[in-house]
């Protein structure tokens, strides 16, 4: 089969890169970098230490905002159809070049899988909200990590062409783990010892556009009596510096660029809590045994939350200092996401829905 593969953004090159793998054994696979993410260190950075394959096409298309970014992918995936003609269109995640992708994929009578359907925030001020929901309304396979994202679909009516196959971010953890373990040297770099600083990342609109909560999350980040590294995302930076944030930072947080995978791998794994707003990070604390206070009032990621690893405190700075000092996991660890298999499920359950939910095409 010919499958093309649509990626843009950070946290899809880390997704892509097991499936790609898989896929390649029994498939052709064209990759196709939107060009959402450019930053070397958002995007080149991941397709070097995860060996991803070159795209056969990027689109550059950059950013801007969320009409013109998805419409000019729009445009410019359909392109890039027309002229492969392929099977099926593979899409994963949330973001812009999600939505895009299925979408253009849909107009053209071309079989959607989408890997990370069903995820539910039930917050449609996300902007990622609205892209799962119509990615996933939109596709005809459906790859979901929980069996909560499954009855999620089955509440909207979605109930042909669902898979549970588990999470592909278990298996790019599985595969890289040790590799981080061996060859980053993040630690030392920064000047932190194992198990005695916390991690920080943020990067939602509803932290980064509020002037107020970013000096509540920085606030209270300052009053740890730990070092907190801080990778901050280029859409992060740019707000800080706007609010003058950056100049005033407190002095035991260590603002960082953003971080390669194996390195910010090797960061969470010996990170002492982990404090984030990211979907992607809040899975990987759980897997790595990390306790998480995630930034936000809501998650996806329920299962973290009911397991006892991770605390919801949206940007409030009492709660968030209170966090840092008392959250201690009650229950113990069990697999949420999968055994790593899923990119090897999904490459072999793809044969099978070509034509899924698109009679006479
Ligand atoms: C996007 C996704 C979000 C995902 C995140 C992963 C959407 C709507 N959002 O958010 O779901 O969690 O990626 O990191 O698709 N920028 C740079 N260099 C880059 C990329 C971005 O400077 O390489 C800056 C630009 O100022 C840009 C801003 O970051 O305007 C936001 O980038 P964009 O891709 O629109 O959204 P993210 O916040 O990265
Ligand atoms: N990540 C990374 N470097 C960083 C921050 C995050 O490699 O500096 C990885 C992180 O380990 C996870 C993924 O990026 O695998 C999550 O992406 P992000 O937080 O940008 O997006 P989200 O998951 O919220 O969509």
């Amino acid at each position: 089969m010919k499958i093309v593969s649509i990626v843009g953004a950070r946290p899809q090159f880390i997704k892509c890169a097991p499936v790609s793998r898989e896929l390649r054994k029994e498939h052709e696979e064209i990759l196709v970098h939107t060009g959402q993410h450019y930053d070397h260190g958002m995007s080149e950075v991941f397709f070097e230490e995860l060996r991803i394959p070159r795209p056969d096409y990027n689109l550059g298309i950059g950013s801007g905002t969320h009409g013109r970014q998805t419409g000019a992918m729009l445009g410019a995936i359909e392109g890039v159809l027309e002229i492969e003609k392929p099977d099926m269109v593979l899409v994963y995640g949330d973001t812009n070049s999600t939505l895009a992708g299925a979408l253009a994929a849909a107009k053209l009578h071309i079989p959607a899988a989408h890997v990370e359907a069903g995820l539910r925030s039930f917050d449609r001020s996300m902007p990622e909200e609205v892209n799962r929901v119509l990615t996933d309304h939109a596709s005809d396979l459906l790859f979901c990590p929980t069996a909560t994202a499954v009855a999620n679909l089955a509440t909207e009516g979605i109930t042909k062409g669902v898979h549970l196959v588990g999470d592909v971010m278990v298996d790019a953890m599985n595969y890289n783990r040790t590799i981080a373990e061996e060859r980053s040297r993040i630690l030392e770099d920064v000047g932190v010892e194992p198990g005695d600083y916390l991690v920080a990342t943020v990067h939602r609109p509803s932290n980064t556009d509020s002037p107020e909560n970013m000096a509540a999350i920085l606030g209270a980040l300052g009053e740890a009596d730990r070092s907190v590294v801080f990778p901050v995302h280029p859409r992060t930076r740019k707000f800080l510096r706007e609010y003058g944030l950056l100049a005033e930072m407190p002095e035991n947080i260590r603002v960082i660029e953003p971080l390669g995978y194996l390195d910010m791998l090797r960061l969470m794994a010996q990170a002492e809590k982990i404090l984030t707003d990211s979907g992607g990070v809040q899975k990987e604390a759980y897997m790595l045994g990390v306790p998480c206070i995630t930034l936000r009032e809501n998650t996806e990621w329920v299962e973290t939350v009911e397991a006892g690893w991770n605390v919801l405190v949206g940007a409030e700075r009492e709660r968030i200092i209170s966090m840092i000092r008392e959250f201690a996991p009650a229950g113990d660890q069990f697999p949420l996401f999968g055994n790593g298999q899923a990119a090897a499920v999904i490459a072999k359950i793809i044969p099978s829905g070509v034509t899924i939910n698109c009679p006479g095409v």
